[in-house]
C-alpha cells in the first residue's frame, strides 16, 4: 500500500514509519517538517503540510490508499492548540482523505477521550473524533493509553525527573500515586496500526494499552529501579500544589518537564481490558518492565 502519516515525524509516526517500510509499504510522511527525522529510504516520501489550516493535505494524499493522523498536542502553544490541531486538525485530514480519494482513515485518539470540557486535551481528542466520524469517511479509530519507548514524552522525563533529584532529597509523586495506565510500546501501537490498515475500515472504536495496569507509584518505582541503583524516599505532593508550576513551564519551556494536560491524566484511570491486544489484534504485547532500558539513557 501507499500509506500517508500525517505527524509521521513524530514519536508514535516514526515507530510507524519503521514498521510499515519493514512491512514493504511506500510512506508519504506529512509534518509541517519542524524536527529532524531520520533520513528518507527509497520508499518514504516527505511533504510539508499544516493540519490546522489544511494546506498540503490533498496534494499529499492524492494517489494513496490510506492515511494514519498521528498530529495532535498535549502542550498549548501560539497557534497550536488544542482546538486548532486536536478538533480542527483531524476535521482538515479527514475533509482533504475525502478530497483525495483515499478511502480509509486511521485516527489515533487517547484513552479517557470525552466531552468534558474541564480536561482540555481529552476533549479536544473526543472532539477530534467526533471530526472524523462526521466526515463520512471510511475510518478507524484506535484510542491508545500512555505509549512507552525511545523518543517518548511521558517516561523518559519521569526518568528524568528520577536521575535529576538528589539522593537524600524525596522523591516527588504527582497525587496520591493510586491512578491506573497501561503502557504500551510504541512497536505495539505500530503493529495495531498496520493490522488496521489491512483488515481496512471499521466502524468500532479500539481501546488499546498493554499486558498489565500499574499504578502511577508502581512506574515510578520501576523507572527508579532502573535508573538509580538506592531506594529513594517518596513524598506524594498534591496535583493542585503541582499545577502552577506545570502551567508556568509550558508557558516558558520549550520542553517542559510536566505538562497540565499530563497532570489531568493522573485525575483518571487510563485503562482498558487487560488482553485486548491478544484478543483483537491477535498478539502478545510487550510488558513495560521488561522493556525499560531505553530509559538509562540520558537526555531525551
Ligand atoms: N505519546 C503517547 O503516549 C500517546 C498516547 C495516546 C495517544 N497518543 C496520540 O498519538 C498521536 C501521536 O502522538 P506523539 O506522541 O507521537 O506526538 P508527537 O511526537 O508530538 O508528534 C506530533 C507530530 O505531528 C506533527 N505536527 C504537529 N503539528 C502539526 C501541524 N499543525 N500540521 C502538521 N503536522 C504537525 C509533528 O511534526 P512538526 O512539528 O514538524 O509539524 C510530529 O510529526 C497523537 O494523536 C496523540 O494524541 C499518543
Amino acid at each position: 500500500m501507499r500509506i500517508a502519516i500525517t505527524g509521521g515525524t513524530g514519536f508514535v509516526g516514526s515507530h510507524l514509519a519503521s514498521h510499515l517500510s519493514e512491512q514493504g509499504h511506500e510512506l508519504v510522511l506529512v509534518s509541517r517538517g519542524k524536527r529532524p527525522s531520520d533520513p528518507a529510504g527509497p520508499a518514504v516520501t516527505r511533504v510539508a503540510a499544516n493540519v490546522v489550516s489544511g494546506s498540503g493535505l490533498v496534494e499529499a494524499f492524492a494517489g494513496c490508499d490510506a492515511v494514519v493522523n498521528l498530529v495532535a498536542v498535549i502542550v498549548e502553544k501560539r497557534g497550536q492548540t488544542f482546538d486548532a490541531v486536536n478538533r480542527q486538525g483531524a476535521a482538515n485530514v479527514a475533509r482533504a482523505t475525502v478530497e483525495a480519494g483515499v478511502g480509509h482513515l486511521v485516527h489515533l485518539s487517547a484513552i479517557g477521550a470525552d466531552p468534558d470540557p474541564r480536561f482540555g486535551y481529552l476533549a479536544s481528542k473526543w472532539s477530534g473524533e467526533q471530526a472524523i466520524r462526521i466526515s463520512g469517511i471510511p475510518h478507524t479509530i484506535i484510542r491508545s493509553s500512555l505509549v512507552f519507548g525511545p523518543g517518548d514524552g511521558f517516561f523518559v522525563k519521569l526518568a528524568r525527573l528520577i536521575r535529576r533529584t538528589p539522593p537524600l532529597f524525596p522523591l516527588p509523586i504527582a497525587g496520591d500515586g493510586r491512578t491506573l495506565f497501561q503502557p504500551i510500546a510504541a512497536e505495539d501501537i505500530a503493529r495495531c496500526i498496520g493490522l488496521a490498515l489491512e483488515r481496512g475500515p471499521d466502524p468500532r472504536v479500539f481501546a488499546v494499552g498493554g499486558p498489565d495496569h500499574l499504578s502511577y507509584e508502581q512506574i515510578v518505582d520501576i523507572i527508579r529501579r532502573e535508573v538509580v541503583s538506592l531506594p529513594r524516599i517518596k513524598l506524594h505532593v498534591p496535583v493542585p500544589a503541582i499545577r502552577p508550576v506545570a502551567a508556568l513551564m509550558a508557558a516558558v519551556m520549550r520542553d517542559p518537564l510536566v505538562t497540565p494536560a499530563q497532570l489531568d491524566l493522573l485525575g483518571h484511570h487510563n485503562i482498558t481490558i487487560p488482553g485486548v491486544v491478544a484478543a483483537v489484534f491477535g498478539f502478545e504485547p510487550q510488558r513495560f518492565s521488561d522493556r525499560v532500558g531505553y530509559l538509562r539513557r540520558r537526555g531525551r
